[in-house]
């Protein structure tokens, strides 16, 4: 018998943690200190024989034993397809044709589609990593601004300016190598608009040759019939936002007349081709109303969607983009319709569940301020490494200068803010609201100058979050 992977499946060992992630099914498992099983499990068929003899090589048991622990470890992932079995390798290729399908979505509820994101930290393995990440900071997720250039002006956009910046394909290269030998595993196109960059398709593939789960944050205004089947080639994970349903809104957002029509033609065009995406509509006071509309049209779809209102200054601190920011009181409306009608949000924070689950004022003095310099690292046009999205002001390290491994085990700014505690922020460690707070690093550091300076605004929401979520469960309690 010949096993495979699945081209879905993707294997990385971090620490004592072996991790799997299914791109067809959106979902992962995690095993514990069974690395010498899983390791010769590749993309090359290898026969079960041979793969016994290499384990019993490191351990002192029957090879029947082995094949015991070894069948009950892969049998239910061969059952769902991530690993393919065959006699030949024939019979293993027919079986590995299968990807993911809009088709199969019917049916399945919200949650089911939306943990197809792989970014999204939603299921247990990934919470598991998570902690294992913030005792030993390992590079998973790797975002690419590889133009700043962009098609639109969106007026919310955080980017300070759109300059014609292109990475070469040999940088791109060279730091992709290096975050694979670094064990990383997630990739993100970004930008700017990331298909402006003549390369783009190049760098895509080398991605994808590199055995790396591929993202594209775009606003899919050049996505035509070959960008589809580029995507499709490169089982790339599509993230695009939709300001409204109302084409004129859209393109007041985006200061680019007919952007609608080409961005949900595109939708349209990967829906068909089956990529996986999710739509992201950042909610402001141009479009306040539409967000249920666009939410309406992507389950029409099956495409998982959210809204987002948390907007950020621009990177360079210009706070120009904020006058588009929902008023407190439109906030107040779009967080109950959230938490009282289960809307789908960027942020876990108002999710009513969290309620409950309160940290003493030591805990929280003692834990980490944010996921900053724990998992993930930003790659600028201009060459610099900055911790994550929005925060290109704080560069930490440059790719011509510097290796990627180098940057991440050294730079003192990355160590700084790994090194930061709830004690920092003290205003932060007794705040009744805290549970109900999204305060992030990069939002402060862009408002107010200092990351560790709270913008008013964020506590604001969070004040009003914590109300609407206690009068929900008032609510509840009154009705049981
Ligand atoms: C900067 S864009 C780059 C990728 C691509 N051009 C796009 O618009 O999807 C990435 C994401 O950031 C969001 N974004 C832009 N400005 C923002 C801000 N000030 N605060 C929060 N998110 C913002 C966009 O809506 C988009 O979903
Ligand atoms: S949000 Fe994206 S599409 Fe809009 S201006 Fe910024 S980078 Fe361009
Ligand atoms: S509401 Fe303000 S003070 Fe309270 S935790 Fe959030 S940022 Fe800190």
């Amino acid at each position: 018998m010949l096993y495979k992977l699945s081209r879905n499946t993707f294997i990385r060992e971090y620490g004592p943690y072996t991790y799997i992630q299914n791109i067809r099914s959106g979902s992962d498992v995690m095993f514990k200190d069974a690395a010498c099983f899983f390791k010769w499990l590749t993309r090359t068929p290898t026969d079960k024989d041979e793969i016994l003899r290499k384990i019993k090589t490191e351990y002192d048991v029957s090879v029947s034993e082995i094949e015991n622990d070894l069948n009950s470890l892969i049998g239910p992932l061969i059952a769902q397809g991530w690993i393919l079995a065959g006699i030949n390798g024939n019979e293993i290729d027919t079986q590995d044709k299968t990807d993911f399908s809009y088709a199969e979505m019917t049916g399945q509820s919200d949650e089911d589609v939306s943990i197809i994101a792989p970014s999204v930290y939603k299921t247990m393995p990934q919470c598991i990593l998570g902690d294992y990440f913030h005792q030993h900071p390992t590079l998973f997720d790797l975002q690419l601004d590889i133009t700043q250039a962009c098609t639109e002006r969106c007026i919310h956009c955080y980017v300070p300016e759109y300059a014609p910046l292109f990475l070469s394909y040999e940088a791109v290269r060279k730091v992709i190598c290096e975050f694979r030998e670094m064990g990383g595993l997630q990739i993100s196109f970004s930008g700017g608009e990331c298909m402006m960059h003549p390369e783009f398709d190049k760098m895509l593939r080398f991605a994808r040759e590199q055995d790396l789960i591929v993202t594209v944050l775009s606003n899919l205004t050049l996505c035509d019939e070959a960008k589809a089947a580029l995507l499709k080639e490169c089982s790339a994970f599509v993230q695009v936002s939709l300001y409204s349903m109302n084409p004129k809104i859209h393109d007041g957002i985006t200061q680019r007349e007919g952007s609608w029509n080409k961005t949900k033609s595109a939708i349209e065009r990967l829906h068909a081709a089956d990529v996986p995406m999710r739509i992201s509509c950042p909610t402001m006071r141009q479009n306040f109303d539409d967000y249920l509309d666009v939410l309406k049209y992507a389950e029409g779809l099956h495409i998982s969607a959210q809204t987002d209102f948390i907007m950020m200054a621009k990177a360079d601190h210009d706070k120009s983009n904020l006058d588009n920011r929902l008023s407190l009181e439109q906030t107040e409306t779009l967080l109950k319709k959230i938490v009282n009608e289960n809307i789908p949000a960027e942020s876990e924070y108002f999710d009513p569940k969290h309620k409950d689950d309160l940290k003493s004022p030591e805990e929280r003095a003692e834990e980490p301020l944010c996921g900053a310099g724990v998992d993930k690292l930003c790659l600028n046009a201009n060459g610099n490494y900055y911790p994550c999205s929005g925060f290109q002001d704080y560069p930490v390290g440059n790719c011509f200068e510097q290796s990627l491994r180098n940057v991440w085990e050294n730079s003192p700014r990355l160590k700084h803010i790994r090194g930061l505690r709830g004690k920092d922020i003290p205003k932060c460690i007794h705040c009744k609201n805290r549970n109900y707070c999204s305060m992030c690093l990069v939002r402060n550091f862009n408002e107010t100058g200092d990351m560790l300076k709270v913008a008013d605004h964020f506590c604001r929401v969070a004040e009003l979050n914590r109300e609407v979520v206690e009068a929900y469960h008032m609510n509840l309690r009154r009705k049981a």
